[in-house]
């Protein structure tokens, strides 16, 4: 069944912007679902004035409505009017430390708003689809490298712990209420407008400001850092695809790199980076490159940047928008 329209929760976020845009460019209606939440405290964000400039760019192109996931008569009053035949659930504490610290908000939002959407679904006609968007963290340390779908899932972090309940009971209604779905993991997501100072944020957003670079552990943490127009890409091709139904998809860049790679590209564009070295960070899962090939194969999933080129992005967009500035 065609979809032509679909409802993003979390769609004023990070990833949901760029998916929205993605979407609308591909012919499909959005409808964005969003509580405009920040998690990071006001004094150490720029969330206003990305979300500003997020919503400034897609306001005339979808309908917005504010709303949290956890209201159940809400979120079907909206769906009842919006009628769209799929959702994408990005909503969520999506920052591994918050997560860790706020456990129960956590779970609150990332696993028990995750139950109650599934639950909207039932109560409804129009929604055939629900895609969630689960996290590399679901597998723990890595035991092989590139990690497929296949390896085991053994978060070691309440973040971790809060996405692959939210994968089971999604299979769980899936499976008992035959609603297709689609498991979507993404890893180390960065670009233009991020808002919740994960590493990539703070490393370029310093690099601007004049300010040290903090490398932990020598700079030699691996992760798959991904593109947003890529992570994008990956969960439109998914809502858009007939023959993906209960599948599970690593969407990343397909290659672990470093910090100091991170660090050492950025050095391109300011010479004089000031780097000060620290010892490791708290515990975090020991990560490194996923394994892509069944999004290739079986999505048509082509990442569009490598590391080199998405900082260069990243970079020119502070560079014209002058954000830091304002
Ligand atoms: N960015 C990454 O590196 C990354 C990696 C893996 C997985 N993910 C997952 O992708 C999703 C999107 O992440 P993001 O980076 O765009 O985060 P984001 O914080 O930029 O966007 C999340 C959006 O969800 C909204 N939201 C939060 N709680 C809500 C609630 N209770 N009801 C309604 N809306 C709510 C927020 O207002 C925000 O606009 C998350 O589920 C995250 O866990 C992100």
């Amino acid at each position: 069944m065609p979809i032509k329209k679909v409802l993003i929760t979390g769609g004023a976020g990070f990833i949901g912007y760029y998916l929205t845009k993605e979407l609308v460019k591909r012919g499909v209606d959005v409808v964005i679902y969003d509580s405009f939440m920040n998690y990071i405290p006001p004094l150490e964000s720029r969330y206003s004035a990305y979300l500003e400039y997020r919503l400034n760019d897609i306001k005339n192109d979808c309908y917005i409505v504010r709303g949290d996931i956890r209201n159940r008569g809400n979120v079907i009053r909206v769906l009842n009017e919006t009628k769209p035949e799929a959702i994408i659930h990005l909503a969520a504490i999506p920052i591994a430390t918050v997560s860790n610290q706020f456990s129960e908000e956590a779970i609150q939002i990332n696993l028990n708003g995750t139950v109650t959407l599934l639950e909207c679904i039932r109560a409804v006609s129009s929604v055939k689809k629900f895609i969630f968007a689960s996290s590399s963290f679901v597998y723990g340390d890595f035991k092989y490298e590139p990690a497929d779908e296949n390896h085991e899932t053994s978060p070691i972090d309440i973040y971790g712990g809060t996405k692959l309940s939210g994968e089971i009971l999604t299979k769980s209604f899936g499976k008992r209420y035959d609603i297709d779905y689609t498991i979507i993991r993404p890893s180390a997501v960065y670009g233009p407008t991020d808002a919740n100072r994960r590493v990539s944020q703070i490393l370029v957003e310093n690099a601007f400001l004049g300010k040290p670079l903090i490398m932990h552990n020598n700079g030699n943490d691996r992760v798959d850092f991904t593109y947003v127009e890529d992570t994008a890409q990956g969960f439109a091709l998914a809502v858009l695809n007939d023959d993906c139904r209960h599948k599970t998809f690593n969407i990343t860049c397909g290659k672990g790199r470093s910090i100091r790679e991170f660090i050492d590209i950025l050095r391109n564009y300011f010479p004089d980076l000031i780097v000060k070295e620290l010892p490791a960070d708290e515990r975090r899962p020991n990560r490194g490159g996923l394994d892509i090939t069944k999004a290739e194969n079986e999505l048509g999933y082509q990442p569009a940047n490598n590391l080199e080129k998405g900082i260069a992005k990243y970079v020119e967009f502070i560079k014209t928008t002058n954000v830091l500035k304002k």
